[in-house]
C-alpha cells in the first residue's frame, strides 16, 4: 500500500469516516492527519460547482461556467482531439473553481431513443463513445484533478434508475455496455468511476463482484476510487467488499459505522478497509497538488469561443436539397419557431450548467448581414395549440424567400430520472411546418434536442440542420453553419429510425417494475438496423457536407488500412471517414458491421490524403462466454470504410487466424441472433442466450415493501396511510402537470416516486436513519401505531448519539458539522 504510514496511524473509525462525504459534495477531512476535503462537482460539459445550497437535480444555482455542447453533440464530430481540447478546458475551469473531481464524462450506450438521460451520452457505438471519452478523460486529467467516467454499468433507463435490475447476457455485457468503460479506464485512464444506481443481473453495481472486481479491477488494472452515484449505495459493507471506496453524498455517519461494526464482529477484514482508504488517499492527495498554486482565472472569452468550435464540428447537416445551404446573401430570410428566441442548448438535471454568456439567435442574426426580414414565435414550445401563432408566422413566411424554422425538444421532456414517452416533437410544431409548407415550400430546419427523434415531415423540409444541443455559443455556430462560413462536418453518433416501433428495444423498454431484460442482445442501433434491414431515416455516420469527398486506394494489412479521401467539390471541409468490420463466417452469430475506428481529415478543394487506420486490440474480437475471454473467430473477415454506416465507399477483406476457442451457441436455438431480426426475442431465447431463467420481473404484490421497494409500489402497500400517500403523489404530478408545472411535476416523478425507501436515510444527511426508516416501513405495511412509536423512539436516540444537536448540514458551506 503506497500510504501504509498513514493508514498504520489511523484508528478504525478514521479510516471508516472516509469512506462516505463530509456533505453533499465534499470528501472527509481528517486535520492531525494533514488529510483534506476534496470537492466533486458535475459535470460532463460545463462545472456545476454549488456555492451554497447544494442538490443533485438541477434546483439550486451553481458557479458561472462554461456550457460546452453535450455529449450527444461533441461525439458527432467525431474528433478524438476535439474531445481532449474540450476536456482540458472542462480541466481548467475545474481548477479555477477548486474541484478536485470532475463528475463525467457518462459514456452509457443510447439503448433506445426515450431513455431521458441520452442528451448527456455520447452515443449508440461503445467504440465511439468510448474513444471521444478517453479524450475528454485525458484533456481534464491533463490539469493533475480527476475525471470520472459515469454511471458504471448499464444504466440506460431512467424510470426507476435507483432499483430497476438490468438482465443482460455476459457477451452483450462486454461488447456493447463495457466497451465504452473499458476505453475510457484503459486509455483515458480515469482516476474515478462512478457506480450506476441500478442493478445488475440480480446485484446493484457497486455490490456487484463480477463487475467491480473481476472486470474493473482484475482485468482492466482500475487501481482508482469508485464512487456511488448521489444516494446509490444499498448495503454499504457489500459495496466496500466489492472495492466501492467512496459512497456520496454524506449519510452523517450512519453508514460508516456499519462499516465499523462489520470489523468488529468479523464479517469485513479491516484489510479491505485499508485497500480502500489508500486508494482513496491517492485520488485526494494526487489531486490537491495543483491547488498548491493560487489558480489563474479562465479567459471566459477564449473559453466560449472554444464551445463555439466544439458546437461548430458537431452540428450536423441532414438535409439540403437544392442547395439551398449555405444561405444565399441577399435572399430574405423569416426566422421562426420558439427556440430562435430561447435556444435550447443544454440538458436538464444534474448536468445543467449557469453558463457564461449565452449566445441569441436573434441578436446574433442583426449582426450578421443577412437580409432577416423579421421573426414569429410560431408555436408555444411546451406544445400548447395556437392558431395566431401559426398564422402570424405563416403571414411572414409567405413574404420571405427562406423560411429558417427552429424547432426541436423543451427542456422538461429531455430530463434526468425520466425516460420520454414517445419519439415525436410536439405536434404544434408539425402542424406548424404543415402551415408553413403550405405557403413557403423553402423551409430550412434547426432542429434542436439530444436524442432521435421522428420526422415524419421532413419531406416538407429542403434542409435539416441538426443542432443537437450545442451549449452556449451554440447559436453562433449554428449561423455560421447556416451561412456558409463554417462547412458542417457532423455525423450523426445515433441512428434516427422512421419511427419508435422501428427501434431493437421496442418490446423491452422500460422496465416497469422488477427488471429490465435486454433481449436484443448486441443489436443495438445500426447493429439492428443494418443486420435485420430494417430502413432508417438517416443512418449511424452519416451527415452531409457542403462539398463532396471521393475515398479511394484501400490497403488492407495486417496492421490496419490506409486509404485515399480527396476533396472534390469547391470548398475546404472535413470528413469522418469510418472503418467497419464484419465476418464472413456465420458460425457465431453477430452484427453486419461494427465501427472499429475513425478518422477526421480537412482539406481543400481538390487536395487529398492518405490516412491510416490501425487495427487494435478490438477489431476482430469477439467475448466467448465458454472460455470466458475476448477470443478471435478465424475466419476471413469484411473490411469496410464508410462516409456513414449505410454509406461503404471501399471494401476488402482479410484473413484473420484464431484463437481457437469454442463456439458457444447452438444456432438451433437461436434463430432471433442468427438472424439479426431481435426485436422481439421470445423469453426461451432470451433464456437460451443468457444460460438461466429470466427473474420474475413483476413486484409480488402480496409481499410487505422493503428498503429496496419504492414510493411507487405504495399502490399496493397493506397500510392505508401507505396507499394514501401514493395517490396524494399521483394526483400531485397529474395536476402540476396540468396546470403547467411541468418541471415541478418531473422533479416529483423522479425525487419521490421513483425513490426507493431506502433513499429517505441515504439522501437526507441524516435527517432520518435506517432504525427510523424501519418504523416507516412498518406504516406502510400496515403497523401504522407500533410504526409511529418506532419512529419516534429512534428518532429520540438518533438525537441523543449526536449530543441533541441534530442532523448534518448537507449544504456545500457546511463542514459537516452537526448543527
Ligand atoms: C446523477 C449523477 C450526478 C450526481 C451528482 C446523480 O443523480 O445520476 O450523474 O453526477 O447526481 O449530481
Amino acid at each position: 500500500m503506497k500510504y501504509n504510514d498513514i493508514i498504520q496511524n489511523m484508528t478504525l473509525e478514521e479510516k471508516a469516516s472516509l469512506m462516505s462525504g463530509k456533505d453533499f459534495w465534499q470528501t472527509v477531512d481528517i486535520e492531525r492527519l494533514g488529510i483534506n476535503s476534496i470537492f466533486l462537482a458535475d459535470g460532463p460539459h460545463g462545472i456545476r460547482k454549488q456555492a451554497e445550497a447544494a442538490d443533485h437535480l438541477g434546483l439550486n444555482p451553481s458557479i458561472e461556467a462554461t456550457c460546452f455542447p453535450t455529449a450527444a453533440t461533441v461525439a458527432n464530430s467525431w474528433n478524438e482531439e476535439l474531445g481532449q481540447k474540450m476536456g482540458e478546458y472542462l480541466g481548467k475551469e475545474a481548477v479555477v473553481q477548486k474541484v478536485n473531481v470532475l463528475l463525467g464524462p457518462g459514456v452509457n450506450m443510447k439503448r433506445s431513443p426515450l431513455a431521458g438521460r441520452n442528451f448527456e451520452y455520447f452515443s449508440e457505438d461503445p467504440y465511439l463513445a468510448g474513444k471521444l471519452a478517453a479524450g475528454m478523460i485525458r484533456g481534464i486529467q491533463s490539469h493533475g484533478i480527476s475525471a470520472c467516467v459515469k454511471h458504471f454499468a448499464v444504466n440506460n433507463q431512467e424510470e426507476r434508475r435507483m432499483s430497476i435490475d438490468t438482465i443482460v447476457d455476459e457477451r452483450t455485457l462486454r461488447e456493447i455496455y463495457l466497451t465504452a468503460f473499458e476505453i475510457a479506464i484503459k486509455e483515458g485512464k480515469s482516476k474515478t468511476v462512478m457506480s450506476a444506481y441500478n442493478m445488475l443481473n440480480g446485484a446493484y453495481t457497486n455490490e456487484n463482484l463480477h463487475l467491480m472486481r473481476d472486470i474493473l479491477r482484475d482485468e482492466w488494472n482500475f487501481d482508482g476510487v469508485v464512487v456511488t452515484d448521489w444516494g446509490g449505495s444499498n448495503d454499504r459493507v457489500a459495496g466496500l467488499l466489492a472495492g466501492n471506496e467512496l459512497e456520496m453524498p454524506t449519510t452523517a455517519g450512519e453508514t460508516n459505522k456499519e462499516i465499523v461494526e462489520s470489523i468488529r464482529n468479523g464479517k469485513l477484514k479491516e484489510g479491505v478497509l485499508d485497500e480502500c482508504v489508500d486508494r482513496l488517499l491517492d485520488l485526494i492527495f494526487s489531486t490537491e497538488e495543483v491547488f498548491r498554486e493560487p489558480a489563474k482565472e479562465f479567459d471566459v472569452e477564449e473559453h466560449h469561443q472554444m464551445a463555439q468550435v466544439v458546437a461548430e464540428e458537431s452540428i450536423v447537416l441532414l438535409k439540403n436539397e437544392e442547395n439551398i445551404l449555405p444561405l444565399k446573401k441577399g435572399k430574405k430570410v423569416a426566422v421562426i419557431g420558439d427556440f430562435a428566441k430561447e435556444a435550447r442548448y443544454q440538458g436538464a438535471g444534474s448536468s445543467i450548467v449557469n453558463p457564461t454568456v449565452l449566445v441569441n439567435t436573434l441578436e446574433s442574426l442583426e449582426g450578421s448581414g443577412s437580409n432577416c426580414i423579421g421573426f414569429e414565435q410560431g408555436f408555444d414550445r411546451y406544445g400548447k395549440k395556437n392558431n395566431k401563432l401559426v398564422d402570424r408566422a405563416c403571414a411572414l413566411a409567405k413574404k420571405a424567400d427562406i423560411v429558417l424554422l427552429y424547432i426541436g425538444l423543451d427542456e422538461v421532456t429531455e430530463a434526468e430520472g425520466l425516460d420520454r414517452k414517445n419519439m415525436t416533437i410536439p405536434e404544434n410544431q408539425i402542424e406548424l411546418v404543415n402551415a408553413l409548407h403550405e405557403v413557403n415550400p423553402n423551409i430550412v430546419a434547426v432542429l434542436s434536442c439530444g436524442a432521435a427523434v421522428e420526422l415524419p415531415f421532413v419531406n416538407k423540409l429542403k434542409g435539416l440542420l441538426h443542432a443537437y444541443l450545442s451549449g452556449q455559443a451554440g447559436a453562433l455556430a449554428i449561423l455560421r453553419i447556416l451561412t456558409g462560413d463554417v462547412n458542417p462536418s457532423g455525423k450523426l453518433a445515433e441512428t434516427y429510425p422512421i419511427q419508435y416501433e422501428d427501434t431493437p428495444a421496442y418490446h423491452q423498454f422500460p422496465g416497469k417494475e422488477i427488471s429490465v431484460e435486454y433481449r436484443e442482445g448486441p443489436f443495438i442501433g445500426y447493429r439492428y438496423y443494418d443486420t435485420a434491414k430494417v430502413d432508417v431515416l438517416y443512418p449511424f455516420g452519416f451527415g452531409l457536407s457542403y462539398t463532396t469527398f471521393r475515398y479511394s486506394e484501400l490497403c488492407v494489412s495486417k496492421d490496419g488500412v490506409t486509404f485515399t479521401i480527396t476533396n472534390t467539390g469547391e470548398v475546404a471541409g472535413s470528413e469522418a471517414a469510418q472503418l467497419y468490420v464484419g465476418c464472413a463466417s456465420e458460425a457465431i452469430f453477430r452484427p453486419k458491421k461494427e465501427l472499429k475506428g475513425f478518422t477526421k481529415v480537412y482539406l481543400h478543394p481538390g487536395d487529398s490524403a492518405t490516412v491510416t487506420i490501425p487495427f487494435d486490440d478490438k477489431t476482430f474480437r469477439y467475448f466467448n462466454v465458454v472460455t470466458n475471454k475476448w477470443e478471435i473467430e478465424e475466419a476471413e473477415y469484411i473490411i469496410m470504410i464508410g462516409a456513414s454506416s449505410a454509406d461503404i465507399r471501399l471494401e476488402e477483406s482479410i484473413f484473420v487466424e484464431g484463437t481457437g476457442a469454442p463456439n458457444p451457441y447452438d444456432k438451433e436455438k437461436l434463430p432471433a441472433y442468427y438472424s439479426g431480426k431481435a426485436n422481439d426475442v421470445s423469453v426461451e431465447e432470451f433464456e437460451a442466450l443468457l444460460g438461466y431463467k429470466v427473474p420474475v420481473a413483476t413486484w409480488d404484490r402480496t409481499k410487505p415493501l422493503g428498503y429496496n421497494d419504492t414510493i411507487a409500489q405504495c399502490q399496493y402497500a397493506r397500510g392505508s396511510f401507505a396507499r394514501i400517500a401514493y395517490w396524494m403523489v399521483e394526483f400531485s404530478h397529474w395536476f402540476l402537470w396540468k396546470i403547467g408545472k411541468k418541471s415541478t411535476a418531473n422533479l416529483i416523478m423522479m425525487s419521490v416516486y421513483h425513490m426507493p425507501f431506502r433513499g429517505m436515510a441515504r439522501m437526507t444527511g441524516g435527517l432520518m436513519n435506517m432504525p427510523m426508516l424501519d418504523g416507516v416501513l412498518m406504516i406502510v405495511n400496515g403497523q401504522f401505531f407500533k410504526g409511529l412509536r418506532h419512529v419516534l423512539r429512534e428518532r429520540k436516540k438518533m438525537v441523543k448519539s449526536t449530543n441533541g444537536k441534530g442532523i448534518i448540514n448537507t449544504t456545500t458551506s457546511g463542514k459537516g458539522e452537526v448543527s
